[in-house]
């Protein structure tokens, strides 16, 4: 298996530290607050595509910062689940307390129900229980490795489609059809190809997808079961313990995060900035 280097490295004055030898680095050495940020930003992205998923510790930034630092990154997104009034239209604020449990607890990359789904997302803690609600991230290129090479040639060829309505539908308010009426369901190969790296990648879900074209239901559902039992395995992971001011950027084109749910009825206040992504595809040339 290809796996990130394990050993710390310094990149110009950013420490780089692995948390597995699989996937995450925590990225130390740096204000995500400071002028200076822009400097850094091809370390950042490189370690991104080497690790999957990095860590920032005591990042006590604004709303306004996190915004910037995102954009240094791509196009931002807005998500159809944030208040249309609110000022800063492209934080997601995701907020469970006393009245309501956690619901990111199913693994999924994000918006994969979108046309040109997320490169990636940017998650700074405002507020964390004081034991429990760690996010776990899990690298789907390994994923796809572990099955047999007759199965990963079969589910080259496949597409599936991903369907905003499995999720949102009900935390919206909104009939699953006029959910699909602004946010058509899409199909997405089975395998992506990360576009910068080149490495083939699981893009199947438990939270958005909903079948594989072409193959009766219960071949469909069998088959999504085995693919999605692929991210259970702890040795292709990493797991991540909040405090207020960490931050986590992770690649949607090459992992799948579980926020753990076990925090009920303390808070945890998160927010969310998601920067655009390209149209997945799969390119037989490149794996
Ligand atoms: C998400 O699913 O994007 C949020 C993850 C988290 O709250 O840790």
């Amino acid at each position: 298996m290809a796996t990130a280097m394990a050993a710390a490295t310094a990149v110009g004055t950013l420490d780089i530290r692995p948390l597995t030898p699989a996937i995450g680095a925590e990225i130390h050495g740096i204000d995500l607050g400071s002028a200076h940020v822009a400097d850094h930003v091809p370390a950042i992205r490189a370690a991104l595509l080497a690790h999957k998923v990095v860590f920032f510790r005591d990042q006590h930034i604004t709303a306004a910062q996190h915004i910037e630092f995102a954009r240094h990154f791509g196009d931002l997104e807005i998500h159809p689940a944030t208040p249309k009034d609110q000022a800063d239209p492209e934080i997601l604020r995701i907020a469970h307390g006393p009245d309501s449990r956690g619901t990111e607890n199913a693994w999924h990359s994000d918006v994969t129900w979108r046309e040109q789904p997320s490169l990636g997302s940017i998650l700074r803690a405002i507020e964390v229980p004081a034991v429990g609600g760690d996010t776990l991230f899990v690298d789907m290129h390994l994923a796809f490795q572990t099955l047999s090479a007759q199965m990963q040639r079969f589910v080259r060829g496949l597409n599936a489609v991903h369907d905003i309505a499995r999720v949102f539908a009900g935390r919206l308010g909104k009939t699953a059809d006029d959910l699909r009426a602004k946010y058509p369901p899409q199909t997405h190969p089975v395998v992506r190809t990360h576009p910068e790296t080149g490495a083939p990648t699981l893009y199947v879900n438990t939270a958005f997808t909903s079948h594989i074209p072409g193959l009766s239901k219960a071949e469909s559902e069998h088959l999504l079961a085995q693919l999605y039992a692929t991210a259970s395995n702890p040795e292709i992971q990493c797991r991540f313990r909040w405090q207020a001011g960490s931050i986590a950027f992770w690649d949607n084109r090459a992992t799948q995060h579980f926020a753990a749910s076990d925090y009920f009825p303390a808070r945890r206040v998160m927010e969310r900035v998601t920067i655009a992504g390209c149209k997945p595809f799969y390119d037989p040339a490149r794996g």
